[in-house]
């Protein structure tokens, strides 16, 4: 799709409600691409190889978790430039999410604040779709917890969902900083974090036995972490053998917001988290180990704001809220 098209869309989707819009526009241009006028979606893959995890990446630029959260739409999402795309969250049974209206646009801090609550179709039609996906680009698959399943027992869900997309997922990726699940950030301390990963990686090491093939794990982290805590957790992805973390989530920090925004209930993306999340990938930087890849996202606007991700130590990149205010040509800015 070209700017002048992207604009004129973006004109008359920003009339209507976030969600609604975005529910709507995904199956048309799904179809659209499908069909005879799907040309103008030409794949026009921007080389710039990459190669982590021991998988090959076209490009470092991937789309974040929670666009395509059931693998719906990746026959056009494929083909406008990314170099990856990451489905989810999926849990082991469909859910339908938090009360609506539940997507906001803060159209002058070009942010999104969102409190889904991990709506989607159960791990099950994802992987189903993902199946009938002819592959072109790796897919990771993002995983959580079910709303009703006590945080006590949230091992058991995300152990479900990793037996489930093991043999199908190019990497998995273990989503515990959502702000929009009652305590699942907890899962990120010390102690909870030690004994979820005991479970998750002996369940990891005895799947790469039955399948004979690794599937790299990845942890998803939030930007409120202080600097403390974070060393810990990081002292522990160390340990446990993870492939990758994905820094960082949405944040519940509002404070620089208008009044108008700030008690809205959500997690808060686009251009007002991106300084936190850089602090948070500096970090983490600093004390991972060298071989674990890092992707950043966070606030990502512009080649420059992408580039400051690489410098401060991301192996790869995604975007969510800078594809709804600048659109594809932001994948290709970056690129070039
Ligand atoms: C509407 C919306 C839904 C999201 N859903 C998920 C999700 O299901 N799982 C997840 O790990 N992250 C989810 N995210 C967070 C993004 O993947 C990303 O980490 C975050 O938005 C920061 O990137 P950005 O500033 O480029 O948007 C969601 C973000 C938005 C805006």
């Amino acid at each position: 799709m070209n700017n002048i098209l992207f604009k004129l869309y973006q004109k008359i989707a920003f009339l209507g409600d976030a969600e609604k819009v975005h529910n709507i526009s995904l199956p048309i241009l799904e179809f659209i691409y499908k069909s005879y006028f799907g040309k103008v979606f030409h794949k026009k893959i921007i080389s710039k190889k990459t190669k982590q995890f021991d998988i090959s990446f076209d490009n470092p630029v991937g789309l974040a978790a929670g666009f395509d959260k059931n693998a719906d739409y990746l026959n056009f999402l494929s083909n406008i430039g990314f170099g990856f795309i990451e489905v989810g969250t999926l849990t082991p049974k469909p859910q339908p999410g938090n009360p609506k209206p539940r997507v906001f646009r803060v159209i002058n801090e070009q942010a999104i604040i969102n409190h889904l609550g991990f709506n989607n179709k159960g791990i099950d039609y994802a992987i189903n779709q993902i199946k009938k996906f002819n592959k072109n680009i790796p897919i990771g698959v993002n995983i959580g917890k079910n709303a009703k399943t006590d945080i006590k027992d949230a091992f058991r869900d995300y152990e479900y969902c990793l037996r489930k997309s093991y043999s199908v997922a190019d990497y998995i990726t273990l989503n515990i900083s959502s702000p929009n699940t009652k305590n699942l950030r907890d899962l990120q301390s010390v102690n909870n974090m030690e004994s979820f990963l005991d479970s998750i990686k002996i369940l990891h090491n005895n799947l790469k036995k039955v399948y004979k093939k690794h599937t790299p794990l990845v942890v998803k982290i939030a930007p409120d972490i202080e600097e403390g805590p974070l060393k810990d957790l990081l002292n522990l992805v160390n340990s446990y053998d993870i492939d990758g973390i994905i820094c960082t989530n949405t944040t519940i920090d509002k404070t620089n917001l208008d009044h108008k925004f700030k008690n809205i209930q959500g997690g808060l993306s686009g251009k007002p988290l991106y300084e936190k999340s850089n602090i948070v990938l500096n970090n983490v930087k600093k004390h991972l180990n060298d071989d674990i890849t890092i992707i950043g996202v966070g606030g990502i606007d512009s080649a420059s704001s992408a580039n400051e991700k690489f410098k401060l130590g991301a192996n790869l990149v995604q975007l969510y809220t800078g594809l709804v205010y600048k659109g594809p040509d932001l994948i290709k800015n970056i690129l070039n």
